[in-house]
Parts: C-alpha cells; sequence; structure tokens
C-alpha cells in the first residue's frame, strides 16, 4: 500500500515537472522572436514602384504550409519610426569590431588555385537558428556542388536584447547569453561572422559594409559572391551553371533590379526618408538585397566604394549607391525573385512552394524554414518533380524562364 503511495506520488511529481518544463519551453517560445511580424514584403513592394510586374502562373489552391510560418522568425524589419537625427548623428561610426571571425573559411581545400568558387553569405538574426539550420543543410551547404567549391556564412550583429523582449529586464544578461550560444554555434558548424553593432534593420547597411570588408580580407580569391537573406530559395545548380560563363575578373552584379526607385516621402511609410537625408528623385539602380550575386573582382572594388559613401539606413540602396560611385549598373536577372512574391500567408491562393515554379529560378525570397526544407527536398529527391514542362533543370542544357 505505501510502495504503491509512493508510486502515485512520483508519478504526479513527473507530471507536475512535466508540466512546468512544457510551460518553460512554452514561454521561450514565445519570447524568442523579438522581430515583428511586420509586412515585410508588402513595405518592401511598396518603396518604390515596381518595374517589371511579375505574373508568374496561377496555382491551384492550397496552403498547407502556413501554420509553421509562426515557427521561424522574421528577419529585421523596421519596427517602428525611424529616429534619423540619431542615425545621423552616430552615421560616422561605422566600424565595429569583430566578435566571432572565421579566419579560415576561404582556404582552399587542397585543390591548385585556392580560394572557393563561390561563398555564400546569409544575413541572419540570432533568434533565427532554425533557417540557418535549414540552409546549412539545403542550398548553404559546403562543399563541392557540381565541381564548384562552396563555403558559407552567416551574417549577424549583436541581438538587441533589452526592450525588444519585455520579459527580460536587463539587456545585458541576455546578450551575454546570445553571445555563448553564437559561440557554441560558431564552433560546431564554423559559419557565423559576428559584428558588434545591434541587429536592427537599419543597420544591415553596416553589415553590408562589414561583410565586403571582411570578405575582401579574408576570402580575397574567391570567384563568387552569394549574399542573401536566410528567408530565401535559392538553386544552386541553376546559380552554378548561370556563373560558369562568367569571369570573375570582370565586373559582375545580378539580381533583381529596381530602377528608377523613389524615395518614399510619407512620413507614416516605415521606409520613410525625409528629403535631408537622400534629396534626388530617384535612387540608382539596385539589386533586391533579398539575393544576388557578384564577382571576386566586383566585391573587392565595392568594399573600397563603399567605404567612401555615406551610410543610408536602406541597405540594397546603399549598395546601389556604391555601384553608382564605381559606375557600374547591377544587371537584371528574371530569374532571381526578390520582390513582388508575396507570402503564402498574404497570398494563399499563390502557390510559391510548387517545385517547378523553383526550378528555373535562381532565388526566390519570403520562404520559412519548413519551405526551404520542403523545397529542397522536393526538387532534389528522386524522382524530382513532375513538372509540366518536362525538362528538370539538374539535366540537359540550362534555360532561364519558360
Ligand atoms: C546600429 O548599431 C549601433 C551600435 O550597436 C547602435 O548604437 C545604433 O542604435 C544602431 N542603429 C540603428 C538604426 O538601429
Amino acid at each position: 500500500m505505501r510502495w504503491r503511495l509512493r508510486l502515485r506520488g512520483d508519478a504526479l511529481l513527473t507530471l507536475i515537472l512535466g508540466a512546468a518544463l512544457s510551460l518553460l519551453l512554452y514561454a521561450q517560445r514565445d519570447g524568442r522572436a523579438p522581430t515583428t511580424r511586420a509586412p515585410r514584403a508588402q513595405g518592401r513592394a511598396a518603396r518604390g514602384p515596381t518595374p517589371r510586374l511579375r505574373v508568374f502562373q496561377a496555382p491551384d489552391e492550397g496552403a498547407a504550409l502556413q501554420v509553421y510560418e509562426e515557427d521561424t522568425p522574421e528577419p529585421p524589419t523596421p519596427t517602428g519610426p525611424f529616429d534619423f537625427r540619431g542615425y545621423l548623428r552616430a552615421k560616422d561610426q561605422r566600424r565595429f569590431p569583430l566578435l566571432i571571425n572565421q579566419p579560415h573559411k576561404c582556404r582552399g581545400d587542397g585543390a591548385p588555385g585556392a580560394g572557393p568558387d563561390l561563398l555564400i553569405a546569409v544575413k541572419s538574426v540570432a533568434a533565427d537558428f532554425e533557417r540557418r539550420q535549414a540552409v546549412r543543410q539545403t542550398w548553404g551547404a559546403e562543399g563541392r556542388v557540381q565541381g564548384a567549391l562552396v563555403r558559407r556564412v552567416f551574417l549577424l550583429g549583436v541581438p538587441k536584447g533589452a526592450g525588444s523582449d519585455p520579459t527580460e529586464a536587463e539587456g545585458t544578461g541576455s546578450q551575454a547569453r546570445w553571445r555563448a550560444l553564437l559561440r557554441a554555434e560558431s564552433r560546431t558548424y564554423t559559419d557565423i561572422l559576428l559584428w558588434a553593432f545591434d541587429d536592427t534593420f537599419f543597420n544591415l547597411t553596416l553589415k553590408e559594409i562589414h561583410f565586403l570588408a571582411w570578405a575582401s580580407a579574408y576570402c580575397p580569391n574567391v570567384r563568387f559572391v552569394f549574399k542573401g537573406d536566410a528567408d530565401v530559395f535559392m538553386h544552386v545548380g541553376n546559380l552554378l551553371e548561370f556563373l560558369a560563363a562568367r569571369d570573375p575578373a570582370q565586373d559582375l552584379l545580378v539580381g533583381d533590379v529596381i530602377v528608377q526607385a523613389r524615395p518614399i516621402r510619407a512620413r507614416a511609410s516605415k521606409y520613410y526618408i525625409p528629403e535631408a537625408v537622400y534629396g534626388l528623385p530617384a535612387y540608382p539602380a539596385y539589386a533586391g538585397g533579398g539575393g544576388f550575386v557578384l564577382s571576386g573582382a566586383t566585391l573587392r572594388r565595392l568594399a573600397g566604394a563603399c567605404a567612401q559613401v555615406e551610410l543610408f539606413p536602406i541597405d540594397d540602396v546603399f549598395l546601389g549607391m556604391c555601384l553608382q560611385r564605381l559606375r557600374l549598373t547591377p544587371e537584371p536577372h528574371p530569374a532571381f525573385r526578390t520582390f513582388g512574391i508575396p507570402q503564402p500567408s498574404a497570398a494563399p491562393h499563390l502557390r510559391t512552394f510548387d517545385p517547378c515554379f523553383y526550378r528555373e529560378l535562381v532565388v526566390v525570397h519570403g520562404l520559412s524554414a519548413a519551405d526551404i526544407w520542403l523545397m529542397w527536398h522536393l526538387l532534389h529527391g528522386s524522382p524530382g518533380p513532375a513538372c509540366a514542362h518536362p525538362q528538370p533543370v539538374a539535366a540537359g542544357p540550362f534555360q532561364w524562364g519558360p
């Protein structure tokens, strides 16, 4: 009898502990996504007139993956009205120490010629571990791909602990924890670059210039660089085929190019840019920051040019300004889709996770970790997707678009 009672007591304790643990996990889960789920795609699309209307095949209904969308935090998006005065005041401080480095990232793998053929650099935020994992194991995988040596880094700033998380009284404790976590992640995967600036949307420009400086210092022999967001799907095979005909010693920057975009002058907009900050009626041509590719030559020239351009709070426009300084224009390519494809949750009627849609593209923007996984396995598994166009990309000659 007593024995049985004790057993019941044990069971009860287990139950209580289990419940407490679940509660804790649940609370952590909720507090884990410090960034807002601001309508990034919409906001960005609204930034300027879209130069081309991007219509793609109307797919049939079904957005089964929507439930997973909430699991993956969004990359930084503007959280409130932008403090331009503060920005202008702090603008001259544009050098921050590197807290976690990967100095050997671009060592070759023994083969002559050294340097990687393709360096994949992905903007990420500390909390977005799940997407980093998805990228690592899908399109961002390191090693030889179709004979090309591929390397990968994630670009991070210090997560803004204080303020963004209401359950956190002090920000410094949480920052120390984040740093310890990122150190551990870096030891495991050797792909984390962490700089000492706040990881906010309007600091993405800092990320850009720090990455360019890092890559030209630590990766001087890289042939091509793909730079993108963690919420994109990139078709590595298509990209490599496209690059095969290009010379890394020549200037090249290809992406989803926006021309004649006008700065938003409506104060209420998250992308509001006062005339005092940018006086001209239109931005220089720029490639959407969701994903673009550049040659090693352009990388090194851009690192120099960007160091001389005044900071501008929108990173891809800033890069356009650097290009303009070099008198280069980015090259548009229809297979780079970093704007204009709404997230599945915003447009459930668009089947952005149809593998046939991705088959002929290089970059598509706005995916959750689950979408990235699914797409990768649908595209790379056998027998591969059954598409209306019979020709799979991996075999046969390469084709852009339909
Ligand atoms: C950028 O990072 C710096 C350094 O951490 C910080 O002082 C500044 O407020 C950040 N700027 C923006 C616009 O978030």
